[in-house]
């Protein structure tokens, strides 16, 4: 793999960022960052933005008495300024209301409209759409998807009943290609249960779908037919390949189409995983090498929403625990891909074990020892101990590969762990007084793990792991890749370390 190309969603605007969003943008933050430090940070590509189109969006607007652009601006700068606080290392962030996406999905439409699909009929058509349309999803409801006359997963919003003529994409002609590619591989669907549910849904029946809209005003303009405006989510998807402007096969289109790697939850995943690729086949364009779809959560175990008032700000927690600490809680929770509950009640107790009295008492207590009984200095010896940190480094590449967040957080933290341990077995203030070089031996052993631990802990904690670094003083060592920081005793003996301030301050 030479390049790495990984998006989040871009965000509806009509609600404020949440931790659901930061969910997933954390854990794209943490995949871009490691694949940074393996292949050099011109290699990666980290697109997230916001998706600012669509009736849901007019009418948020006008329910805040707002003009929508001024609107999405708005709230677009919220995600920014969250983004921020949580230190996430997008490289591009996309507005679907900017110009460079708008000519972009206008000359995507174009090239629809000139092309055929497999049948060897025209992939676009004009049609009547009659039925219900749920505004919470921006999308068609099938009978069967509806409850109650409810779409349950926006029982909020009514359902409106839609009869007008709009553009139709031929998705049934897609069907078995995609089956293929999915079946063959070429397109990734992970966890293993959502590329089943894909395929099922595939087996299923593929209905073609109307991709324009004949009274949303908030839209981008249908280029060859100016009545109608694009579908949200056409518009909206088109925007992996907006931001790296495909319409003029720029170098970043060369460069990083297609992408390594379309992260989400699993309510978008028919979009990204279905409709997505037959729009990118339909064109000839390569397919999304994978498409991972995580779980949802609950807060204390009920779905976050307005009306029960459980929906966590990010930034708040970035104000109560630091952004280090936001980033590890909400990802140390539960597996990546499964469903889970985020304990809010457990984020105290959660922070004290895995960073005040885990990696910060570790790096607080060896770098003490280091001052007390060598003057600061690293001692002078080869590393030595059974913690092997080969096998700890090929654990987590393969961990990535796989997507495997949270496992590898484990690793960290079971890393952290060892050395506790040793600590407690070998028990240096003991060896303090009759064995100098045993003892700067395991000092040196204990320091080596910490800076190979920091480096690993990077991607989740950037600002801990830079830390440690001014306290190891290996500040230089970022500029090299993973496979040179890997390499055992790159801590050189005789360095002089900076105990400094706890990396956390304990929770009362
Ligand atoms: N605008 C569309 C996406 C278009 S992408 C071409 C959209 N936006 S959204 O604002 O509703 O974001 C949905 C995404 O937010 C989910 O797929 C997931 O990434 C994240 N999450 C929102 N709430 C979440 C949870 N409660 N749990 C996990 N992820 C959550 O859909």
């Amino acid at each position: 793999m030479k390049k790495y190309y990984i998006t989040t969603p871009i965000y509806y605007v009509n609600d404020v960022p949440h931790i659901g969003h930061a969910y997933t943008t954390v854990a794209a933050d943490i995949l871009a960052r490691y694949y940074r430090m393996k292949l050099g940070a011109k290699s990666v590509y980290f697109l997230t933005g916001t998706d600012e189109h669509g009736i849901k969006i007019q009418q948020s607007a006008q329910q805040k008495g707002q003009q929508p652009e001024k609107f999405c601006d708005q709230v677009s700068a919220k995600f920014k300024l969250v983004w921020d606080l949580l230190d996430i290392s997008y490289d591009d962030f996309i507005r679907t209301t900017e110009n460079r996406h708008i000519t972009n999905v206008q000359a995507f439409l174009s090239k629809l409209k000139e092309a055929v699909g497999p049948s060897g009929q025209p992939v676009i058509y004009k049609g009547r759409y009659e039925g219900l349309y749920c505004t919470g999803c921006e999308a068609y409801k099938t009978a069967d998807e509806i409850i109650d006359n409810k779409c349950p997963l926006h029982p909020t919003y009514e359902l409106t009943y839609l009869k007008e003529d709009n553009w139709f994409f031929r998705l049934s002609d897609f069907a078995e290609i995609l089956k293929e590619k999915i079946k063959s591989k070429e397109l990734i669907i992970e966890p293993q249960s959502r590329n089943n549910e894909v395929l099922a849904m595939i087996q299923g029946g593929l209905d073609d779908i109307a991709i324009s809209r004949a009274n949303v005003e908030w839209g981008v303009p249908v280029p060859f037919d100016l009545e109608q405006t694009v579908y949200v989510w056409v518009d909206a998807l088109i925007n992996y390949i907006s931001a790296l402007n495909f319409k003029d096969n720029d170098f970043k289109f060369k460069k990083f189409w297609p992408a390594d790697i379309h992260l989400m939850a699993k309510d978008i995943l028919k979009f990204h995983a279905i409709i997505w690729p037959a729009m990118l086949l339909a064109l000839n364009l390569d397919l999304p090498k994978k498409i991972f779809a995580h779980g949802f959560f609950t807060i204390d175990g009920q779905k976050m929403s307005k009306s029960i008032g459980n929906v966590v700000d990010p930034s708040s927690l970035v104000e109560e625990f630091g952004s280090d600490a936001t980033r590890h809680l909400i990802i140390s929770q539960f597996q990546f891909g499964n469903d889970g509950d985020i304990k809010a009640e457990d984020f105290d107790t959660k922070y004290n074990a895995d960073l005040a009295n885990g990696i910060g008492n570790l790096v607080s207590r060896v770098l003490a020892m280091t001052q007390k009984y060598f003057d600061s200095q690293v001692p002078s010896a080869k590393y030595s101990a059974s913690f092997d940190l080969a096998e700890f480094w090929q654990q987590l590449d393969d961990g990535y590969e796989q997507v495997k967040i949270y496992e590898n957080l484990q690793t960290i933290l079971a890393g952290i762990k060892w050395c506790d341990t040793y600590i407690d077995d070998t028990k240096p203030w003991q060896l303090a007084k009759t064995d100098k070089k045993k003892l700067g031996q395991i000092i040196y052993n204990l320091l080596e793990i910490i800076r190979h631990l920091s480096f690993a802990l990077l991607p989740y904690l950037p600002q801990t792991a830079q830390k440690i670094w001014d306290k190891l003083a290996v500040n230089e060592q970022k500029k090299l890749l993973f496979a040179k920081i890997k390499k055992v005793g790159l801590l050189k003996p005789k360095t002089k370390i900076k105990k400094g301030e706890p990396l956390f301050l304990r929770k009362s």
